[in-house]
């Protein structure tokens, strides 16, 4: 019985070649609705960043890094020789109430803690002004590079008072109050950063990506390609480093392989209708569509699945996250004694061995599923701008961390182009020494008049 489901979840989780390569010849044009006048679901923010480091660019810079699981600070030092850097940084616990909070708890909280690391790493106890490279990793309507609206909350985030706001004065009025003279210079995209940071130490990284809590990519566009700045009389060939906001494909759910439980997480969200790409492949949602599924099986009459089990820690919406899933697939499948030990601690089940081999191959299924799924973006903006062979640096917890995400990712990737010129490395850290750079950057363009 259980073993019928199992082939029941292989066809509803399993994307094929054929799918991936429809997906992303959608996602390909979704890329240029998002750039064009009309836009499309797919933001493609320009970053105003408007070229990667020349390698020479030197310095002391403070980073802040809020979107993902931790937020950081960091100092960084671009010393004279070429490409090379030096970081010192904190981290700091997201509370989990404050991502429902109020602007201000919001920006106090951040702002705080930025207070916090300069006190403790300056020995005469006075707070210096430097420059700050703000990643703040949320789509952002940017008119300027040191200022940006946020469109909307992604990945379960629902502070009041932000959306529609620049978030650059709301942060410095936080600054203010807490008597810190900082100013922020540039407010950065973790995937722009982490595209500036990678192509610092390897030239030929063309995207950056991240597939953490959420899921986004970042690379450089010709002004001419991009309609909706027609009105602004930039040189055709001014390269400029768009955040795409991938997540957002296909928010009409016109192609990718919906399933029931992908439809649940969405009305479910604070944010229904929106992030459709991310919603199926993120860290954040990952161990959700585990648990919903589980869910749902246990619920069933027709399934014999955790019989007589108390389900009261499973019905909890996102009981389960990213790492949970990781440690059942990185479990040996002979006994799969993790699993059992995980199902009995966290949620209070006994699990069969029937039962565990089914939990495995379903975590198996959605991690596959998110690896395979994350490679359409990347052919996508690969054949759009024909960059192979080139590199793509990428950051966040799924891809460092996930089992075999790598392998999963690469897979597809070749399945789709064909061939396996574009590499998925390990990115530089973007939230800091992208930070950093960008900072340094917007320093000589203002220098420099530009
Ligand atoms: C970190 C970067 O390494 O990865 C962040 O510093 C980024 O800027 C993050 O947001 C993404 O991964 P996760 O898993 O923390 O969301
Ligand atoms: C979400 C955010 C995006 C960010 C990504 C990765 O998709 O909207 O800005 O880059 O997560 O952190």
């Amino acid at each position: 019985d259980l073993m019928n489901q199992i082939k029941i979840l292989e066809d509803l989780f399993s994307v094929d070649t054929q799918k991936l390569k429809f997906i992303t010849e959608r996602f390909i044009s979704e890329l240029e609705k998002g750039l064009s006048k009309d836009g499309g679901n797919i933001p493609m923010n320009p970053t105003w960043v408007l070229s990667n480091p020349t390698g020479r660019e030197t310095g002391s810079y403070l980073a802040l890094d809020m979107g993902g699981t931790n937020l950081r600070v960091c100092e960084i030092e671009l010393p004279e020789e070429h490409g090379k850097f030096d970081i010192m940084q904190s981290k700091y616990r997201m509370p989990t109430a404050i991502k429902t909070s109020t602007a201000e708890e919001l920006f106090d909280y951040v702002a705080d803690c930025v207070k916090q690391f300069l006190i403790s790493n300056n020995e005469d106890q006075n707070i210096k002004e430097m420059s700050l490279g703000f990643t703040f990793s949320y789509p952002c309507t940017q008119d300027f590079i040191d200022h940006g609206v946020l469109q909307r909350w992604t990945k379960g985030f629902d502070v009041a008072g932000v959306e529609g706001k620049d978030v650059v004065p709301l942060f410095e009025e936080a600054l203010r109050r807490k008597n810190v003279p900082i100013k922020v210079t540039a407010l950065v995209n973790d995937t722009t950063g982490t595209l500036i940071a990678s192509n610092y130490t390897d030239q030929s990284t063309k995207i950056g990506c991240i597939f953490g809590t959420g899921c986004n990519a970042a690379y450089f566009e010709n002004a001419g390609s991009i309609p909706k700045l027609e009105h602004m009389n930039l040189p055709a060939d001014m390269p400029i480093a768009i955040n795409c906001e991938w997540g957002a494909f296909d928010n009409e759910h016109y192609v990718l392989p919906r399933t029931v439980y992908d439809a649940q997480i969405d009305e479910q969200s604070p944010r229904p209708g929106q992030q459709a790409y991310e919603k199926m492949i993120a860290g954040y949602y990952l161990g959700e569509v585990l648990r919903l599924v589980l869910l749902d099986l246990a619920q069933k009459d027709s399934v014999e699945i955790f019989e007589h089990q108390d389900l009261t820690s499973l019905k909890k919406a996102y009981s389960l996250d990213a790492s949970f899933l990781a440690e059942i697939e990185s479990d040996p499948w002979e006994n799969l004694s993790e699993t059992e030990i995980l199902f009995e601690k966290k949620l209070g089940i006994e699990t069969t061995e029937q039962e565990r081999k089914l939990i495995r191959r379903l975590a198996e299924l959605i991690g596959t599923r998110a690896a395979r799924l994350s490679a359409c973006g990347i052919a996508a903006i690969v054949t759009k701008k024909n960059l192979a062979p080139c590199s793509v640096g990428a950051d966040g917890s799924v891809f460092n961390k996930y089992p075999h995400f790598r392998e999963r990712n690469a897979a597809a990737l070749k399945e789709i182009l064909g061939h396996d010129e574009v590499v998925v490395k390990p990115a530089e850290d973007g939230s800091g020494v992208g930070a950093a750079l960008i900072a340094a950057l917007t320093n000589q363009r203002i220098k420099d008049g530009i």
